[in-house]
């Protein structure tokens, strides 16, 4: 198989933009596993078959279609629906539902078996990859900070976007799905003694890049 690098870590922390750096560092694809959780939060807010029916429903869809259906379902949303803080949430949601993480993690292996030709590994961002989805892998990368800091960064990237959304919605948010995550049963945000914790309070994301870059490195050499 070819190397995977899990980089795991709390909502809002840079992971995605953590993995997309280092995916095209590396030659690596990158694939953002909460992304997939939150298309399936989609289709079940918003598609008119799923709306008010149980989850199941969802599921046995999802489990018929290929990643390839889900990217091109991906495409057909916006971005900015897509990682609105209602999203946010029903994906955490959503996440707690073992068929519907059982489905997910099925996607997420096939792409870490197989990320394509071109690519020399892959590089895949989400809560459980190091510890349930690829627990093989090279690398495990924990990133977080403090949950002020990241709602701060949080506040300055949607201000940008002339978001009305409130610096303390934003912080009630992220503690929220700190909470949702860590808590759950089915595969919940843990911490073992694979991982190392980068935490990026006081870093900026080239200082935390460095360090993540030497850390692959090293572990792919001592392998
Ligand atoms: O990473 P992102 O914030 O886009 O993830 C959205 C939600 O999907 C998370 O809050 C989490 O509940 C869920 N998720 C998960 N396992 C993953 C990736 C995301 O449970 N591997």
């Amino acid at each position: 198989m070819k190397p995977v690098v899990a980089i795991d870590g709390h909502a809002g922390s840079g992971k995605g933009t953590m993995a997309r750096m280092l995916a095209s560092y590396l030659g690596f694809a990158h694939l953002d596993s909460g992304g997939l959780y939150r298309i399936a939060a989609y289709m079940q807010l918003n598609l008119s078959q799923f709306q008010g029916s149980p989850p199941e429903n969802l599921v046995s869809l999802l489990s018929k279609m290929s990643m390839q259906d889900l990217l091109e379902m991906q495409r057909q949303i916006s971005e900015d629906v897509l990682r609105s803080d209602i999203m946010s949430i029903a994906a955490s949601s959503m996440s707690k539902l073992p068929e519907v993480r059982n489905v997910i993690t099925k996607f997420i292996r096939e792409f870490a078996a197989d990320p394509g030709r071109n690519f020399l590994g892959s590089v895949i961002d989400g809560r459980d990859i190091g510890s349930v989805a690829v627990p093989n892998a090279v690398c495990k990368i924990f990133l977080t900070a403090e949950p002020q800091i990241r709602a701060k960064r949080r506040f300055k990237t949607l201000k940008a976007k002339n978001s009305s959304v409130t610096f303390e919605e934003i912080c009630q948010n992220i503690i929220a799905r700190d909470q949702q995550d860590s808590s759950r049963d089915t595969a919940p945000l843990t911490l073992n003694d694979d991982y190392i914790i980068i935490n990026t309070s006081n870093e900026t994301i080239e200082e935390s890049f460095e360090k993540i870059v030497k850390i692959i490195c090293d572990s792919v050499i001592n392998r």
